[in-house]
């Protein structure tokens, strides 16, 4: 087996081949309930990044020239962001180890000092990154809301049940230009609340840094759906959700941030616009079959809310990190 650096701009077309192969073996043993991905976009998945961001990836080749493992670190704001995979037919070999080791030195010569991961409870990962050193930082819960199981009509009463003086908007592909700065100070009231996570999903509070992340987004094969409540005396976004749905597995989004802004808390906009945005995905989106949301399991009122449009509770999703130097220091002769 050989580690070599990758680049998903120019890698040939067989390299994805075999990388999806990987993957969906991989999601098969370790994760059989979520859908399989398709073989649409996933260069671009890889490639594009935020301006401010670099991905730099590695693989592992085995004897025969077949790409078998794969490693991506994300170098952003004084963290690297690893995803390792390695196919299940050559798992215990020491694959991801090796794939960890180079991408972690490659971390340090870049004058970074933490590196940190995204790890689904119950899969062979736990294991991986406590072997590492790793330390668990920060657990949510990953829920899943199947379509088929929505009680329509009395999600109808759940959009509807929002206090006069807002009005609730959706807008496919992202907010409009004209209401990125309100909505961008909508997010801003996220990054206020700390909650202590590792900032591994960094997310953008500026209108022009929002522009870019929704471009990057596009291009990456994701469609961004958003709901907002705006409050009509004073044109603010009182509370936002968004929702990405990923051609590379159509069946299944992500919805990402909810924020209701804390003056406007208390009127209903939290349940009537995650049921106005279920509305919109099931006519805009004919493919889709289940949205996935994490919360912390501290947030009460959010899981109360989810749990009434059906979300059930699936997995632990934990942040883990780890001391680049430490880590380095440990797979010296790896
Ligand atoms: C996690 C994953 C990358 C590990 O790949 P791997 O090549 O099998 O890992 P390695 O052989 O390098 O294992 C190194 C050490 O990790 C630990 N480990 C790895 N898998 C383990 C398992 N299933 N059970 C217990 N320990 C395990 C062991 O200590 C192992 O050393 P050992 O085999 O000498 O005992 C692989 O299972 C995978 O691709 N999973 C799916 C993708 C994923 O979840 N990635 C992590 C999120 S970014």
């Amino acid at each position: 087996m050989t580690v070599r650096e990758w680049d998903p701009r120019t890698a040939p077309d067989s390299d994805f081949q075999n990388l999806l192969g990987a993957l969906n073996a991989a999601l098969a043993a370790d994760l059989p309930d979520d859908p399989p991905w398709r073989d649409d976009h996933l260069r671009e998945y890889l490639a594009e990044t935020m301006p401010s961001e670099r991905r730099v990836c590695w693989v592992a080749v085995d004897d025969d020239g077949v790409l078998t493992g794969l490693v991506t670190v994300l170098l952003l704001g004084g963290i690297g962001v690893l995803e390792v995979l390695v196919h299940p037919r050559v798992r215990r070999t020491g694959v991801a180890r090796r794939l960890v080791a180079t991408a972690a030195r490659r971390v340090f010569a870049e004058g970074f000092s933490s590196i940190g991961a995204e790890v689904v409870g119950g899969t062979p990962a736990v294991a991986f990154f406590e072997s590492l050193g790793f330390e668990r930082e920060y657990v949510e819960t990953r829920s899943v809301l199947r379509l088929s199981t929505v009680d329509w009509l009395s999600l109808g009463e759940m959009a509807r049940g929002i206090a006069a003086g807002y009005r609730v908007e959706y807008f496919p592909g992202g907010p409009p230009d004209d209401m990125l700065e309100a909505y961008a100070m909508a997010k801003a009231e996220l990054r206020d609340s700390d909650n202590g996570d590792l900032d591994l999903r960094p997310s953008s509070y500026d209108a022009r840094r929002l522009r870019e992340s929704l471009n990057v987004l596009h291009r990456r094969g994701m469609t961004p759906h958003i709901v907002l409540a705006v409050h009509e005396r004073t044109g603010a976004v009182a509370g936002l959700t968004e929702v990405v749905v990923p051609v590379q597995r159509p069946t299944r989004a992500d919805q990402y941030d909810t924020i209701v802004v804390q003056d406007h808390r208390g009127y209903g906009i939290d349940r009537a616009i995650k049921a106005r945005m279920l509305f919109e995905l099931r006519s805009a989106e004919p493919r889709l079959t289940e949205v996935q949301t994490w919360n912390a399991q501290s947030n009460v009122p959010m899981l109360k809310v989810n749990a009434e449009l059906g979300f059930q509770p699936d997995r632990e999703w934990c942040e883990y990190g780890a001391d680049v130097g430490e880590l380095v220091h440990r797979l010296e002769n790896v």
